[in-house]
């Protein structure tokens, strides 16, 4: 396993469309394996292949840092409710804005032995899901982000202040 490079705002490998995965391969286990440790070294919530330089479909999340999820191919099926809060993304580093998102989606992928799995999720889930598909279709949450992209800090002291 190793930590992979993560590519950040500007590199336009995130602006590309991602090619589906046909089969699995040990590189592609790798690949995967990689992505954990990626993102669990940074403190993220959710990596998507594109971060890493690679143009697939795969992304791994894991919202609780005991819940390691492989989203491979996901297609989103059904959304529906709304959750309006702060996100933030690796490629992003320091940043936060506040992003409208269906509040439960529901969901069908590849595990990483190619079988077919739904996957229903709420809240922040929910939120991980959509913004991981989003990166396979070379978008970034910046794009809909409500009001300012503010630093991480300032973003969560405002936040403390208004409530
Ligand atoms: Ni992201």
């Amino acid at each position: 396993m190793a930590i992979r490079m993560i590519r950040t705002m500007g590199d336009p490998i995130l602006e590309k469309q991602c090619k589906e995965v046909k089969e699995m391969t040990p590189r592609i286990r790798e690949l995967i394996d990689d992505m954990f440790e990626t993102m669990y070294d940074a403190n993220g919530v959710g990596l998507a292949a594109p971060q890493v330089g690679i143009l697939k479909r795969i992304v791994v999340i894991d919202t609780t840092g005991e819940d390691p999820i492989v989203m491979i191919n996901p297609r989103i099926l059904e959304t529906s409710g709304s959750q309006t809060g702060g996100e933030g993304c690796l490629s992003v580093p320091g940043k936060t804005g506040t992003v409208t998102r269906p509040n439960y989606v529901k969901a069908v992928a590849l595990n990483e032995d190619m079988q077919e799995y739904e996957i229903e999720a709420t809240e922040l889930l929910a939120r991980a899901i959509c913004h991981e598909t989003d990166h396979l279709n070379g978008e970034l949450y910046v794009g809909k982000v409500e009001g300012p992209l503010m630093d991480t800090d300032e973003y969560y002291a405002n936040l403390e202040e208004e409530e």
